[in-house]
């Protein structure tokens, strides 16, 4: 069981001016690609495009997972989707949803590294700080939060929630 908290934890206004402000700042490097991550960056990922539209950016997706139907991590990261991915030369910025224990994160880069891109930068929405496992740190983060499990604007808890359009905190309440 679970509980969502009566307010959002992050609110959609505070969501778009935000992302005005990285955008900016992402458009001024130039990016020959996003490749972002799914499920999470889906909804990080459109909006980033709508707010930077620049005719020559690619786009492409990858897909990783780690959590099963509860909030801890299962500590397997699980990625696909590299096959017949091109980025040989490109400045490419990995996109994704939330940076929790950096295992996630710090695996796709290490594998994108591998396919001889130009240079690889990393983009999140969320970081949490306290919980990381490894040495990892991203270029771009939308908002540091507490060591919260939050929903939301992609994010999901057993694949539900993903479709609000801004994020909630989820605390399990062990069938209570
Ligand atoms: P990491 O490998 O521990 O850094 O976990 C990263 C992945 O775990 C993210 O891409 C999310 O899919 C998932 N994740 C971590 N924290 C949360 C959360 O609070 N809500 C939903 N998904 C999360
Ligand atoms: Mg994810």
């Amino acid at each position: 069981m679970y509980s969502l908290s009566e307010e959002p934890l992050i609110t959609r206004p505070q969501i778009d001016e935000r992302l005005k402000e990285l955008a900016e700042s992402i458009k001024a490097e130039n990016f020959d690609m996003f490749l972002s991550t799914l499920t999470g960056g889906f909804m990080f990922t459109a909006d980033l495009c709508r707010n930077i539209a620049s005719s020559k950016l690619e786009i492409e997706f990858i897909r990783a997972s780690s959590y099963g139907d509860r909030t801890e991590t299962s500590g397997d990261v699980e990625i696909s989707g590299f096959e017949g991915l091109n980025i040989q030369g490109k400045k490419v910025l990995l996109i994704d949803d939330i940076l929790d224990t950096g295992n996630t994160m710090s695996k796709m880069k290490k594998t994108l590294l591998a396919l001889g891109p130009r240079e690889i930068k990393t983009c999140v929405f969320l970081d949490k700080k306290g919980r990381r496992e490894v040495d990892f740190e991203a270029d771009f983060v939308g908002f540091t939060i507490e060591n919260e499990f939050v929903v939301g604007y992609g994010l999901d808890y057993a694949n539900m929630f993903r479709s609000y359009p801004e994020i909630w905190t989820v605390r399990e309440t062990d069938g209570k």
